[in-house]
């Protein structure tokens, strides 16, 4: 029992003031711009999506209708408009302008656009020209975007025989350095003449009429008249190839090694990729490191290759440009690249890119229907490395058994070995049989909603973080609804 006395001096305390404690606030931290623990989505209580989660690569799986767009991909795309980020589009479908156009009004942002009729262009031979100069490093760097798109969809098989691009890129690299030695400037259509005239035998290289009437031969003579003592190893490097080493190529292998240059360079040097690519420079893919939001309106479905091509010509710049960026020097933002459909844009570079992207603040966003649409563009083993690099794993609805078979052995808790014991005539024999502890059967990944009216607008996922444990399911998945927006875009 407290004493009068106590009473009486709780009272006067508490008349005074001495008494009344302040409620302890636990101290807010409050996160600096593009800080990585910055939310972009949230889950429920402590169960938050941030941007250094989104630097360590997203893929969104899901069937045509899942609700990939409207859903998931609309929550991510919209939080890094809203947190500032600059990034690059890259399209499938011809709606996905109109579709970034509501994004970037929805969220203040201003979306660029880069297609035709747009006044944009992007010589990306000039873009590397003027990052390095005439030289060495302008005849590799060119060498290997054309490199890395030829090597982009190699279908089944995967992957391209290291022989093919060590001699694609042995062929770009010496008609890099032939025409710049002669002429001094470079462009694709020079690229093209000189390789279309090289001469295709020894006897060709020797005969005065290839010496007197080729774009080659008039290289060749230019270069050796401009040569000085100190660039003429250079040059008879490059004059070795061009009359020794290129003609005397088997006829099939060097046919074959030309075709790979001329089915890309052709497709820029016609329609309207020639004059988005082979004239002028007003936009960079470093601008989408200081918030520039850059969408490549040249949509597969219309453009089919070509507009592949093009947009790879466009991410691999993009991938470069971002490895060598410097946040701590440019302001830090974070930027994204976002490929629907991304079976058409994966290249071999993405394993690579992805090792470094967190960084550089760069967030991949993939979204595709299953896993036979990658396996069919660029085979499974680069289809299952480049799942394996990319560490956030979105699961809509699907009616594909393999991809719904592949994200229940994802999220399963493992593989349980069993001892098992078969009786039959010849006698008893010991063994042991593996079972998949499924958390989420393959089966349940058919029954998600897909969003609409009648789903009251709600879309269904599976989201699976490699090494990460959400709290409202003890487990390393969460299953999530997202609403979709109150006004239907058709797509
Ligand atoms: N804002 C919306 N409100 C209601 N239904 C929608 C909305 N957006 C899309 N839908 C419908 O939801 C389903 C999923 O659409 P979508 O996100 O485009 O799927 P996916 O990108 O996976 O093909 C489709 O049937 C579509 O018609
Ligand atoms: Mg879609």
């Amino acid at each position: 029992m407290k004493s009068i006395t106590s009473i009486i001096d709780t009272l006067i305390a508490r008349l005074s003031g001495l008494d009344s404690k302040e409620p302890v606030i636990p101290p807010v931290e409050r996160l600096a711009p593009y800080d990585g623990r910055t939310p972009l989505i949230q889950f429920g209580e402590d169960q938050i999506w941030t941007l250094n989660d989104s630097y360590q690569g997203t893929q969104v799986f899901g069937g045509t209708g899942s609700g990939k767009t409207s859903g998931s991909g609309a929550a991510i795309a919209r939080s890094l408009l809203r947190q500032g980020c600059g990034g690059l589009v890259l399209t499938a479908k011809p709606d996905e302008r109109a579709l970034w156009e509501d994004y970037c009004a929805e969220t203040g942002r201003e979306l660029t656009v880069f297609g035709p009729d747009t006044g944009l262009v992007f010589n990306f031979l000039e873009y590397e020209y003027a990052r390095g100069g005439l030289g060495a490093g302008l005849a590799s760097n060119v060498a290997g975007l054309f490199v890395g798109i030829a090597e982009a969809n190699q279908g089944k098989s995967g992957s391209m025989d290291p022989y093919w691009t060590n001699s694609l890129n042995q062929l770009l690299c010496r008609a890099i350095d032939l025409t710049t030695q002669a002429k001094g400037t470079l462009s694709l259509s020079m690229l093209r003449d000189l390789i279309m005239s090289a001469p295709q035998s020894m006897e060709e290289a020797n005969s005065d009429g290839w010496k007197s009437s080729s774009y080659c031969a008039e290289c060749l003579c230019e270069a050796a008249a401009k040569c000085t003592e100190e660039n003429a190893p250079d040059f008879d490097h490059t004059n070795i190839y061009w009359q020794r080493e290129f003609p005397s190529l088997g006829d099939r292998t060097r046919s074959s090694i030309v075709s790979m240059f001329s089915v890309i360079a052709d497709g820029f040097l016609t329609g309207p990729m020639r004059k988005l690519f082979c004239k002028g420079l007003n936009i960079l893919p470093e601008e989408t490191h200081v918030g520039r939001i850059i969408l490549v309106d040249l949509p597969v479905e219309v453009y089919n290759e070509v507009g592949v091509r093009a947009q790879l010509v466009w991410k691999l710049c993009w991938q470069r440009a971002t490895a060598r960026r410097e946040p701590d020097k440019d302001g830090g933002m974070p930027c994204f690249l976002w490929a629907d459909e991304a079976q058409f844009f994966t290249s071999s570079g993405d394993l690579k890119f992805q090792a470094t992207a967190r960084s550089k603040r760069a967030s991949t966003v993939y979204l595709t229907q299953n896993l036979p649409t990658y396996f069919d563009r660029v085979g499974k083993d680069r289809t299952n490395a480049l799942l394996g690099n990319l560490q956030t794993k979105i699961f809509h609805a699907n009616g594909c058994h393999e991809t719904n078979t592949y994200a229940a052995n994802t999220i399963a808790r493992g593989v349980t070995t069993r001892a098992s014991t078969n009786v039959s005539a010849q006698g008893m024999s010991f063994g042991e049989s593996e079972t998949v502890d499924y958390t989420v059967p393959p089966a349940e990944f058919q029954r998600l909603r897909r969003g609409g009216e009648e789903n009251n607008r709600l879309v269904d996922a599976f989201i699976f973080q490699a090494g990460r444990v959400w709290p409202s399911t003890g487990e390393s998945y969460l299953k999530a609804s997202f609403k979709q927006p109150e006004t239907q875009r058709l797509i």
